[in-house]
């Protein structure tokens, strides 16, 4: 491992990109094969791709800038089982490499060397899915490069075996979906049993409305602990109820689950199937009556992450209580939860004042100062030059 740059003589192959993202609606429903409505933001991580030694894949970036370098030959070896010798920002590019190669039963021999440099404006742990944005870029640049020939829905599903097995992470595909197959002014609508999507016009500014982000900086970790925990107690639900997977179960089943299982298990099933019902009505919603009238779900779907999930934290509470207070239409944390942001759908001139208000309520909490800025729906992963 050295720290050199790359000469100034070998050419650059190519730069590419892929987004960050905002989930809508939809928490923890992908993993139960359920549905989601993210959309990509404009917040993207970057690959400057040259080609490198023979046989060697070179991965660096500007906020850890020692190089990370080994044989494309060594990937099998080292994803999953000893994943943990790598540095773990590496994992994620380098687990994209090993998942590509993997997939396509392509010899490492065959494919040329690559050095990948990475820099990033995606807020790191704030649940805009900064992984799933380094994902997005490798794969779509390594399969340009390599000349796989695979899709956006191909490539999701290798920046999320990527995230499962070379990162460890038990995640689902939302956030490598958005990140691939985002769109300007958009959201997917994902089926995440099919992986079939609907771009949905999201039509906000035209409502004059805005998506405001509350980063509440408290980090979160989803390969520990409360993620993993949660997924598994959404399949023992599903077990108990003798079906594949929580997608399989209605509302109107929920009066049977209860008698079935302990009071903690029935409310995690009861957060799922009643989120993936307000995905299908928030769709409904904004096609029927627009954006403005999605604003109670959004609501109804954070007390369900707050009461029946257990994901939310005290300052994703605040922000969203006091952007409803502020004028916010709806709100409600995003991402996986156990801190990270919260987002508020929110009139353009109320912004300020709904700002001000949430800064003012977390220093009087004595919370860390948030981080709150605007988004916009947003182009997926593309070769930007
Ligand atoms: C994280 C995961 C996603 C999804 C969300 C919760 O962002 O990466 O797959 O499960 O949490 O909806």
């Amino acid at each position: 491992m050295t720290a050199t740059s790359p000469s100034p003589a070998v050419p650059t192959a190519g730069t590419w990109s892929a987004p960050g993202r905002v989930n809508l609606i939809g928490e923890h429903t992908d993993y139960n094969d359920g549905f989601v409505f993210p959309f990509a933001i404009e917040h993207r991580t970057r690959v400057d791709l040259t080609t490198g030694r023979d046989g060697v894949i070179r991965v660096r970036s500007s906020f850890a800038p020692d190089p990370v370098e080994l044989p494309l030959a060594e990937l099998d070896a080292l994803f999953p089982a000893r994943r943990d010798e790598i540095t773990e920002w590496a994992r994620y590019p380098l687990g994209v490499a090993w998942a590509l190669l993997d997939e396509t039963q392509t010899d490492p021999a065959s494919v040329t060397g690559v050095d990948l440099l990475f820099s990033s404006d995606v807020p790191v742990g704030a649940g805009l899915s900064s992984s799933a944005a380094i994902e997005g870029a490798t794969a779509a640049a390594l399969n340009d490069v390599w000349d796989l020939g695979l899709d956006s829905v191909a490539l999701a599903r290798i920046g999320r075996r990527a995230e499962n097995d070379a990162v460890g992470a038990p995640t689902g595909i939302m956030d490598q979906t958005a990140a691939m197959r985002g769109r300007a002014d958009a959201g997917i609508f994902l089926d995440c049993r099919t992986l079939d999507a609907e771009i949905i016009p999201l039509g906000f500014a035209a409502a004059g409305l805005e998506v405001l982000v509350i980063d509440t900086r408290v980090s979160h970790a989803h390969s520990t602990g409360g993620y993993r925990e949660r997924r598994e107690a959404c399949e023992r639900g599903a077990a108990l109820l003798g079906v594949p997977a929580l997608r399989d179960v209605s509302v109107d089943d929920l009066p049977r689950a209860e008698e079935l299982m302990d009071d903690v298990t029935f409310r995690r099933v009861r957060h799922v199937v009643t989120e993936d019902q307000r995905v299908l009505d928030a769709v409904r919603t904004l096609q029927g009556d627009g954006p403005r009238a999605v604003g109670p779900l959004l609501d109804a779907s954070h007390a369900s992450m707050r009461d029946d999930f257990g994901i939310s934290t005290p300052e994703l509470d605040l922000a969203v209580t006091t952007a409803r207070a502020a004028g916010a239409v709806g709100a409600r944390m995003t991402g996986g939860g156990f801190g990270g942001a919260a987002i508020a759908l929110i009139d353009h001139e109320l912004v300020p004042a709904a700002t001000s208000a949430i800064e003012t309520a977390f220093a009087d909490a004595g919370f860390t100062a948030p981080h709150i800025f605007t988004v916009h729906p947003s182009d997926g992963a593309r070769r930007d030059a």
